[in-house]
């Protein structure tokens, strides 16, 4: 079976980069993006390539050279879904916060109205493929909704998680790890839908790395990814708490442990704690897939890599306020960095919304400079928490164009995101515009302590 038509519903960071890469690499098949959100599709066809709506590098340059050749991004859903062959369901799985499950499980309903509108549309066969990351068996959820509403066409369901990680995304995208596809590989019909699958990656991924496995596998394998890598975070954090309390550094002891090749040395660089919309989501997910089969000891294993990434982030901003001499009211304090992540717009549970907050209820003055983060999404991050109203959220909170901006008048500087831009700051000039002492806390390990302090900051590093 030869896919020519791939529908992907959701233009999201997902959607978009997956498609677009797909695009560029099988220029014979037509891949159209749909959402319903009418301003990303827009930006996603803005005519400046330079204005797609998400930021990672080397995207606008794969969207160049396939959009309007063989990749569209359209807000007529029911037309892509009717010419594809295979669909892709890219929409976003929030935790959810109503009903049961609140606070913990995966909030499917925008899966399920996919799959409804798919049924509803659909005339001819069609291959589904969660793109999304689902809680292990959706599938059959899906498949049941399709069976039973739909107008008597066959589907076959496919499992396809995603692994990029934003910041990297084309290049993950470009030279996976693994690709890995969950079928119903026990039937023809199943097998087949695989192969055309594998098929499509097969352009440019080289055969040993597309993993097939059955769909349950694929689905619980995405969630037990992401729960090992953010493990990773918080258990290099909890060192980093030891490493202040008793002279080690947690880059030493982070080094010494990598080199370890049983261990490895990716992923364990302390920070102020994890964030994007992904590790905190699929872990809660897991913790509540956990407890509703009853099995107490597993959920509270994997809840543990959550509170320790809350105490991490609480515990970096209760610093910054014990060591401005245990207040920072009307203090200026200044925010270098509100993404989750250097090289991503994308600022969804970064730990820069949580450190603002809890330095506000401390009645502290907040200036934050990010260099791709827009101003409009600073104060809609924190209006979201809902601790205080937007006016003061405005008021309270200064967002500046420059580091130096930020630094004018501040008492302390707080690096959150570890944008490469902040190393190369002129920090002579930084440290003249501040209050002294002039205090700088690193949540990332991005500066070099003996420059800092030579200058005169008095330094404080996550760690050490
Ligand atoms: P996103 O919020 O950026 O994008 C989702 C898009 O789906 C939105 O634009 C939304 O408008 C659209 N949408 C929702 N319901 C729709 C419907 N019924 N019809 C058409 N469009 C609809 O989300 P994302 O970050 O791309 O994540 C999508 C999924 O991929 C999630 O399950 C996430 O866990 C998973 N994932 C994300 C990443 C990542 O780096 N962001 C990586 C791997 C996996
Ligand atoms: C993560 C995974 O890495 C991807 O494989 C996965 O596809 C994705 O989640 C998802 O499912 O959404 P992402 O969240 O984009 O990707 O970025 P990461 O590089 O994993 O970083 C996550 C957070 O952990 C960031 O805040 C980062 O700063 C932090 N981190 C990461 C650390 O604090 N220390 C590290 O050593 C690594």
């Amino acid at each position: 079976m030869k896919i020519k038509n791939i529908c992907c519903i959701g233009a999201g960071y997902v959607g978009g980069p997956t498609m677009a890469v797909i695009a560029q690499k099988c220029p014979e098949i037509n891949v159209t993006v749909v959402d319903i959100n009418e301003e990303r599709i827009k930006a996603w066809n803005d005519e400046d390539v330079e204005n797609i709506p998400i930021y990672e590098p080397g995207l606008s340059n794969v969207v160049k050279e396939a959009r309007d050749r063989n990749l569209f991004f359209s807000t007529d859903v029911d037309a892509a879904i009717d010419k594809a062959d295979m669909i892709f369901i890219s929409v976003n799985t929030p935790t959810k916060t109503y009903g049961i499950g609140k606070g913990m499980a995966a909030d499917l309903k925008y899966i399920e109205l996919c799959a409804r509108q798919i049924a509803r549309v659909s005339k001819t066969d069609k291959i589904v493929v969660e793109k999304s990351t689902l809680p292990v068996r959706t599938a059959e959820a899906l498949k049941n909704i399709l069976d039973n509403t739909g107008n008597g066409v066959n589907y076959q369901i496919l499992s396809n998680p995603e692994f990029l990680a934003e910041g990297t995304a084309v290049d993950d995208l470009m030279n996976p790890d693994r690709v890995l596809i969950g079928g119903d590989i026990d039937t023809t019909e199943g097998k087949k839908a695989v192969d055309a699958l594998v098929d499509v990656y097969a352009h440019w991924v080289p055969r040993e790395k597309l993993l097939t496995t059955n769909v349950w596998s694929s689905e619980l394998s995405k969630l037990t990814a992401n729960a090992f890598l953010a493990q990773r975070v918080s258990s290099i954090n909890a060192m980093s708490e030891l490493c202040e309390k008793t002279g080690a550094d947690v880059n030493e002891v982070s080094k010494a442990v990598g080199m370890d090749s049983r261990i490895g040395s990716k992923f364990l660089k302390s920070s102020v704690g994890f964030g994007g919309s992904c590790f905190q989501k699929d872990i809660l997910n897991l913790v509540y897939i956990s407890k509703s089969f009853g099995l107490h000891e597993v959920a509270d294993y994997w809840e543990q890599v959550i509170l320790m990434n809350d105490h991490q982030k609480r515990r970096f901003a209760a610093k910054i306020v014990q060591t401005l001499f245990n207040t920072v009211s009307g203090k200026k304090i200044a925010l270098l960095g509100w993404a989750f992540k250097k090289d991503t717009n994308d600022t969804r549970e970064s730990a820069a919304i949580y450190v603002a907050d809890y330095l506000l209820n401390e009645q502290a003055e907040i200036v934050v400079y990010d260099p791709k983060v827009k101003t409009e999404q600073i104060y809609a991050d924190l209006d979201y928490l809902n601790t205080r109203s937007s006016e003061e959220n405005k008021a309270k909170v200064k967002v500046v164009n420059t580091a130096y901006e930020s630094a004018k008048g501040a008492h302390a500087i707080a690096v959150l995101t570890e944008w490469d831009e902040f190393k190369d700051l002129d920090w002579e000039k930084i440290y003249k515009e501040m209050l002294k002492p002039a205090f700088l806390f690193d949540g990332r390990r991005l500066l070099e302590r003996s420059t800092k302090e030579k200058i005169g900051f008095e330094f404080y590093a996550i760690g050490s």
